[in-house]
């Protein structure tokens, strides 16, 4: 690998729409902060580098279903979450916002450079405007005549009496619902940045020069470079966000996946004057941490943009995790389904490593993975607890029963002492290899394999029982286990950073550096250690218990607010049943349609052939992050014409009260296999 001179690690900027939850921190910040933390350990030149994303429909939406400003939520969720990574021990270098003003200056400027240059493409299209409020107007902002049942209070984008979906210029006598008056058709113009024309370097670049990055990143990008690029647009006509910095763009913002990477940029100006060195040299070492919805922005979108600045590094890897479920469920903000950092905080107030042990022992690196209360309790009540714990506590104990907690000589320790100490230098190793490759989750397990081999020395020589015959060895015996809980400390400190500067006072000895594992007398002999305390307690079944409790409430919160199932519907026959030829087949392309609320255009791999489908689904998924999925399809429903795009088929969603899911197969099966 290049012989890089400084670290740039970011972690995505989480929406400052709601507080951090398990499936955040397990995705993305606790790998990215123990990743930077054995950086540091190493005496790297490193910025981590985080905030608040704060523009955005999500933002505006929390804001409307609230009835306060946007700039109220991301104020109340900025500070609560800033709050929290902190106490967490997430050890960002910066924790910015999108909403400080050299945000807004960074963004504009990159904006402005692009637009000078001549990068992007402008383009004018029609959409309904409110005279009287002055504003674009989405479809759900208009009423009017349903040209099909005459239900006068069709929405613009569907009518709710005969279910049809509309065209906002379809309705008769259109209506603002902001003025009540008539809009007006006006046009309005969008900036596009041309991803095509970026599309062969970034070819080279991944599928070329980048082999290396994670299979799931590596396989996404494939799939959208093989489709083929389109120019996008990155300004839209909202009222929340970073105003489009050029003339004739007045109530247009920047697009928020536009600003929300600059914020990056904007971070480290904020941090340090010396922030070009970070983003603007060769010798710089840009690392993205994110999850896995995250991928197309920040490996085709933004170094895109980065490319057409012309002036910045691209990221040399971007470790995208997949997703954490709760309890077999979604993780779901609107569902409440989630354990939140700020909640999991206050109810374990000195257990952050645990939380961090449990999320990186489980991370989804590979595949979605799950978290249960269950496997909290017993990953810190075997694993914790039970290994590391209680190697440490023996030997501690130990040495102050017999040595009075002065470390005792060892000048004439065994050869099985030194291959047993030798062994450290093999471990550390293995947890190098496995970080610089981020599988984080892979070196947390060799690294408590020192604790194990701890544990593994002390059964097999019983100090306890040498004690009463040969003191002078079971000294030697216990110097060893001294030196191993120190190299410990080092090992496990960017894993469990509170525990280890426990341990370290413990020992009475300063934070070492990386460098320092594999050395066998950190601890001399005479030194005076000070009086231990268990590392780690176990948790009970109550709490666990308390914990699934919580949970089960809102699962029953949830129920109750569920709407009413749906009636059964008149019997079929196994023959009317067959007549569907319903198969899986996986989304190639998904974009939202123009000018409607709900629908998305999709192309599939049906295994038959590839085709359209129009799905009304764009108000629960967004469009990039489904490329790559695989669905359910009606593949013989008759075509109809939907907004003028012919739709050839129907894609299988299961809905409740949260919204809509996707009828998946369990695991990916080949595209056209039949669904029986
Ligand atoms: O998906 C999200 O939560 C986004 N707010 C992540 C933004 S990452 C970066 F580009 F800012
Ligand atoms: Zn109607």
């Amino acid at each position: 690998m290049k012989d890089y001179k400084r670290y740039l690690i970011t972690a995505a900027l989480p929406y400052a729409n709601g507080p951090v939850h398990i499936g955040h921190l397990a995705g993305v910040y606790v790998p990215a902060d123990i990743y930077t933390r054995y950086l540091r350990q190493n005496g790297k030149d490193v910025v981590y580098i985080c905030g608040s994303d704060e523009h955005g429909v999500p933002i505006t939406l929390k804001a409307k279903q609230e009835n306060v400003s946007p700039q109220d939520i991301v104020d109340r969720y900025h500070g609560m979450n800033k709050a929290a990574f902190e106490k967490f021990g997430i050890s960002f270098d910066i924790y910015h916002r999108t909403s400080a003003p050299i945000h807004f200056e960074t963004a504009s400027d990159f904006f402005k450079k692009l637009h000078d240059q001549g990068e992007f493409i402008e383009k004018t299209t029609e959409q309904y405007f409110d005279v009287e409020a002055q504003q674009f107007l989405a479809d759900r902002y208009i009423t009017g005549t349903c040209p099909h049942c005459n239900n006068e209070r069709a929405y613009g984008d569907q009518c709710e009496a005969c279910g049809t979906s509309l065209n906002a210029t379809d309705l008769k006598n259109p209506k603002s619902t902001l003025s009540g008056q008539p809009p007006i058709l006006k046009e309005t113009k969008h900036w596009y940045l041309p991803l095509d024309k970026y599309e062969d370097d970034l070819k080279k670049w991944i599928l070329e020069d980048h082999t290396e990055w994670r299979s799931n990143v590596y396989g996404q990008c494939k799939s959208w470079l093989d489709m083929g690029l389109q120019p996008r647009a990155v300004s839209r006509d909202l009222d929340w966000g970073v105003p489009v910095p050029v003339k004739g763009a007045d109530g247009k913002v920047l697009y928020v996946w536009f600003d929300a990477p600059i914020g990056y940029i904007s971070a480290t100006k904020e941090l340090t004057p010396d922030w070009e060195k970070y983003w603007k040299s060769d010798d710089s070492r840009m690392i993205h941490f994110i999850g896995k919805d995250n991928i197309v922005f920040h490996c085709i979108i933004f170094p895109s943009m980065l490319k057409a600045h012309g002036e910045y590094i691209l990221p040399d890897n971007v470790p995208a995790n997949e997703f954490l479920n709760l309890e077999n469920d979604k993780i779901s903000t609107s569902r409440n389904w989630a354990v939140w950092l700020h909640e999991y905080l206050e109810e374990f107030p000195d257990k952050q490593d645990v939380l961090r042990y449990v999320l990186t022992a489980n991370a989804p690196e590979a595949k979605d993975n799950d978290f249960t209360w269950k496997d909290f309790q017993t990953r810190n009540n075997n694993e914790l607890v039970a290994v590391l714990g209680n190697f440490v506590n023996r030997t501690l104990v130990l040495m102050q029963k017999y040595f009075n907690g002065y470390c005792p000589p060892a000048n004439e320790i065994s050869e099985d002492d030194l291959a047993i100490l030798g062994q450290i230098d093999n471990i550390k190793l293995q947890v190098e290899k496995s970080l610089e490759a981020f599988r984080i989750r892979e070196a947390l397990v060799e690294a408590m394999g020192l604790a194990r081999l701890g544990n593994k020395y002390l059964a097999e020589t019983e100090p306890w029982k040498l004690i009463k015959t040969d003191e002078k060895r079971v000294g030697e015996i216990l110097n060893v286990c001294l030196q191993i809980t120190a190299n410990i400390s080092i090992l496990m400190d960017p894993f469990l950073p509170f525990s280890m500067e426990k341990l370290r006072s413990f020992l009475n000895i300063e934070a070492s550096p990386w460098e320092a594992i594999g050395n066998i007398s950190i601890i001399p002999e005479g030194h005076a250690l000070n009086k231990p305390e268990l590392l780690f307690d176990k948790i009970d079944d109550k709490q666990v218990e308390f914990q699934v409790e919580k949970l089960l409430a809102t699962k029953k919160a949830n129920e109750t607010q569920k709407s009413t199932v749906s009636p059964a519907k008149p019997e079929i026959t196994y023959e009317d049943f067959v007549k569907m030829d319903i198969r899986t087949a996986t989304i190639l392309e998904a974009e939202k349609v123009p000018k409607t609320k709900k629908l998305v255009k999709l192309l599939l791999d049906t295994g038959l052939d590839k085709r359209t489908i129009v799905s009304g689904i764009a108000e629960y998924f967004e469009p990039e992050k489904l490329i790559g999925k695989q669905v359910s399809l009606l593949a013989n429903l008759a075509p109809r014409k939907i907004k003028g795009i012919e739709s050839q088929g129907m894609i299988l969603l299961a809905e409740d009260a949260s919204g809509l899911v996707f009828v998946t197969p369990e695991v990916k099966t080949n595209n056209g296999s039949e669904v029986k």
